[in-house]
């Protein structure tokens, strides 16, 4: 729920960015894909679209709730509750 609301709010900020002060934004892109190292907090933080499992020697990935709303947001291009 956290990382959905994260989106929901920049992605809100940019189009206030766009439509109020006029930013010329070329895109956006969501940090992260996958949970990874992170300088600050190491594999503790897990700020990505897809879980990795490190401790799964193949680091199995499983996509999160925020994976499906982010598709969602692609497909409706609107910021819609999570
Ligand atoms: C994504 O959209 C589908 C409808 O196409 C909806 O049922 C689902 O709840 C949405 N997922 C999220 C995480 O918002």
């Amino acid at each position: 729920m956290y990382i959905i609301h994260k989106f929901q709010r920049y992605l809100c900020a940019i189009l206030d960015a766009i439509l109020i002060d006029g930013v010329r934004v070329k895109g956006y892109s969501a940090w992260s894909l996958l949970d990874n190292f992170e300088w600050t907090y190491g594999y503790s933080a897990k700020f990505g679209l897809i879980h990795v499992d490190f401790t799964d020697p193949n680091r199995k990935r499983t996509a999160k709730k925020s994976a499906e709303w982010y598709k969602n947001l692609t497909r409706d291009r609107m910021i819609l509750e999570g």
